[in-house]
Formats: structure tokens, sequence, C-alpha cells
């Protein structure tokens, strides 16, 4: 039988895989962002998911609990899909609308994941917990904001605009 606890701290597991996955991902696409904003963005994102592992590692410690990691195919299959877009729009004017694409996909995972594990810290009693997953949650929302932000004030326009006169 598995308990909301056993839930809780699998999902935990797989977070903390998934993370570890974008430590290695950020870093590629901060490399292939051609604008400064972005690539800024991705590398200050690398920081805090650097710091979302070291407070999964806090909240298997709250629970008593040994840091567990478990593979995420969901985080490698938009991984794998974003490493493609950058690999299709390397040297195109796209280049930075297709990585915002992907990492907003990304974005969402987490924020839709830690949603649900910080209400499943408060059912178990654990608002230490909770509070430490909100803390992460406010960087994704954040993040994700940014890119909305940066798609919208000018790179998908460029993407549009540039391509136009390469086909002129
Ligand atoms: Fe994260
Ligand atoms: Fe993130």
């Amino acid at each position: 039988m598995n308990t909301l606890q056993d839930l809780f701290l699998d999902a935990l597991a797989d977070m903390y895989y998934a993370e570890k996955q974008l430590t290695k991902a950020l870093p590629k696409m901060a490399k292939a962002a051609t604008h400064e904003e972005l690539r800024e963005g991705f590398e200050a994102h690398l920081t805090e998911t650097e710091g979302h592992m070291q407070k999964l590692e806090r909240i298997f410690e709250i629970f008593g609990e040994e840091v567990r990691t478990k593979r995420c195919p969901a985080i490698l299959g938009i991984i794998d899909e974003a490493e493609v877009l950058m690999a299709e729009n390397k040297k195109s004017p796209t280049i930075n609308a297709a990585l915002i694409y992907g990492a907003q996909k990304v974005e969402h995972y987490e924020i839709g994941s830690y949603g649900t594990l910080r209400e499943w810290a408060r059912l178990l009693g654990r608002e230490d917990a909770a509070r430490l997953i909100d803390e992460i949650l406010a960087q994704e929302k954040a993040v994700d904001a940014m890119l909305n932000k940066l798609a919208m004030g000018r790179i998908n326009q460029d993407a549009q605009s540039e391509g136009m006169k390469m086909a002129a």
C-alpha cells in the first residue's frame, strides 16, 4: 500500500532527477541564445536550479529520508525536444524564440509539479517543507514571466521580421 507520504517522496525523487537534468540543459541553452538578456536569464536560472536541488535535499532531510532520485521520462522528453529545436534553429533568426518555446515547457512542467507537491507537504503537516517548495515555485513562475516578457517584448517579432528580411 502506498501512502500519500510515499507518493510525495517518490515525486520529490522525480523532481530531483529533473532539476539535475536541467543543470545540464541550461548551460547549452544559454550558449545557444544570441539575445543577451535571454542568455543571462538562462545563466541566472541555472544558479537557481542548483538551489532547487539543495532545497529538495533539505526536504528529504525534513522527512528523515536519504536523498533519492528517480528517472523522469517527462523531463527527458521535454529536454530532448528543446535540443532538437535548438539544432534545427541554430543560425536562424528563430533561435531565441525556439529556445523560449522549449524553456517555457520546462517551467510549466515544474510549476505544475511543485504546485501539487506544496499542497501534499501541507497535508502531511510539514509546513517547513511546503515553504521550501513555495520558494522554488516562486522562482519557476518568475522565470516563466521573464521568458514571456522577452518573447512578447521583441524576440518573437524579431524572429518574424528578420526572417522576412532574409527571405527578401
Ligand atoms: Fe527548478
Ligand atoms: Fe525552472
